[in-house]
């Protein structure tokens, strides 16, 4: 996070824990406003928009788009770490809706392409190589690492329809992370320098994990949004660490800016200069519409990014970034790695979303209900809402 919001957000959660702790010291009753924005009326989102399998469906055509003849149309999304493709490397990423090659050239250009072969699709790449050339298993038809075709067997064969050359995807880089897509400055806005901030081009993916939780997307995005359960739902794992319910979160565009307060908040000095880490006072996250959470814990990254499968069905996957000069703390690594991802997103939050998922397809519910301390996920609906359109 940009330094200048994180201490800007953090003297407002400040404020509200003194203002909290005073007024409960006195036995006062609570006053709203000393907890943050003013309540507001519970908020509503129709069960059906979790389970019809119709709407799922508009959502995937209209909010994540996908490769459309061809192109890829729709928003970006984080598919690899930029140290993970080395120059000369070649790596296979799968993600729903594309199946792409990442190449890095001798001259540090990244490029994507389809992984299929032009002659009859056969997939060119199934594990990360250095190669001079891709060569199809099943023909030989033969690519530069530009994706140029450069070699066909028997070419007098296609009477000149040989010149095929690997379908080009747009793959960019930005901050330390591979996205599938273009201008990605342009579509983080007012986040961008905020993920600047946190170093990931000077980190590597450590680990990484891909999952198919039963659940709704939209679910899993919700419970990032939401640090109302951190006392409940992680109270034996990492509600040790935090404040109780003491949070901010402000929209950027379609994104959403938050911090939640940590406990080393209470022993800061009042005073908060240039050598303070705000990183331990304050944990910094994003969504980044419509389907990316970012975590910025104390000394690594976590970039979560989800996918509607089916309407009860999401593909999930964790990039775990880490400061490259420590890469090599691989105990630390992996103590940090069971804790936030094993327990806290995996049996915690993923599990939990799982449950819900499950009160809903049980048709006992006809809508969700979100509280003040859940207010982030309205700006998350109304973003989903601007994207599908008034048209069914
Ligand atoms: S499918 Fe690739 S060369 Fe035939
Ligand atoms: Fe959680």
């Amino acid at each position: 996070m940009e330094r200048a919001n994180h201490q800007r957000l953090i003297e407002r959660l400040r404020l509200i824990d003194r203002t909290r702790s005073e007024l409960v010291g006195a036995s006062r009753p609570p006053d709203a406003s000393a907890q943050g924005p003013a309540a507001r009326p519970a908020f509503r989102v129709a069960a059906e928009r979790y389970r019809s399998a119709a709407h799922c469906e508009r959502e995937r055509e209209r909010l994540f788009g996908g490769l459309r003849g061809g192109t890829w149309v729709g928003p970006p999304r984080p598919i690899a770490g930029s140290a993970s493709i080395a120059a000369g490397a070649c790596v296979p990423i799968d993600v729903p809706g594309a199946s792409l090659i990442v190449t890095r050239g001798a001259d540090g250009a990244i490029r994507g392409f389809a992984n299929a072969c032009r002659h009859r699709a056969t997939r060119l790449v199934d594990a990360p190589c250095s190669p001079k050339a891709l060569v199809c298993p099943y023909h030989g038809w033969t690519y530069d690492l530009r994706g140029a075709l450069i070699h066909v067997p028997h070419a007098e064969a296609f009477a000149g329809d040989d010149r095929r050359d690997l379908v080009a995807l747009p793959v960019t880089e930005r901050h330390g992370v591979v996205w599938l897509g273009a201008d990605i400055a342009g579509y983080l806005g007012g986040v961008d320098g905020d993920l600047a901030a946190l170093g990931l081009d000077r980190s590597i993916v450590w680990r990484s994990r891909q999952a198919t939780p039963r659940c709704n997307w939209k679910l899993i995005m919700e419970a990032f949004l939401d640090v109302y359960h951190l006392r409940v739902l992680h109270r034996d794992s990492v509600y040790r660490f935090f404040l109780d319910a003491t949070t901010l979160a402000e929209p950027v565009g379609p994104h959403v800016r938050a911090v939640t307060a940590r406990r080393g908040l209470r022993a800061a000095p009042d005073e908060l200069d240039a050598t303070t880490d705000l990183r331990v006072l304050a944990t910094p996250s994003y969504a980044v519409f419509p389907a990316t959470t970012v975590v910025a814990h104390p000394d690594f990254t976590s970039v979560l990014t989800v996918y509607p499968l089916a309407a009860d069905q999401t593909h999930y996957e964790h990039l775990m970034f880490v400061p490259a000069e420590r890469a090599g703390e691989t105990e630390h690594w992996d103590k940090s790695w069971a804790l936030i991802e094993d327990t806290v997103f995996q049996r915690e939050d993923l599990w939990v979303c799982e449950q819900v998922q499950r009160g809903l397809t049980a048709g006992t519910t006809d809508e969700l209900l979100f509280g003040e301390l859940e207010s982030a996920v309205r700006w998350f609906h109304a973003a989903i809402d601007a994207g599908l359109g008034s048209e069914p």
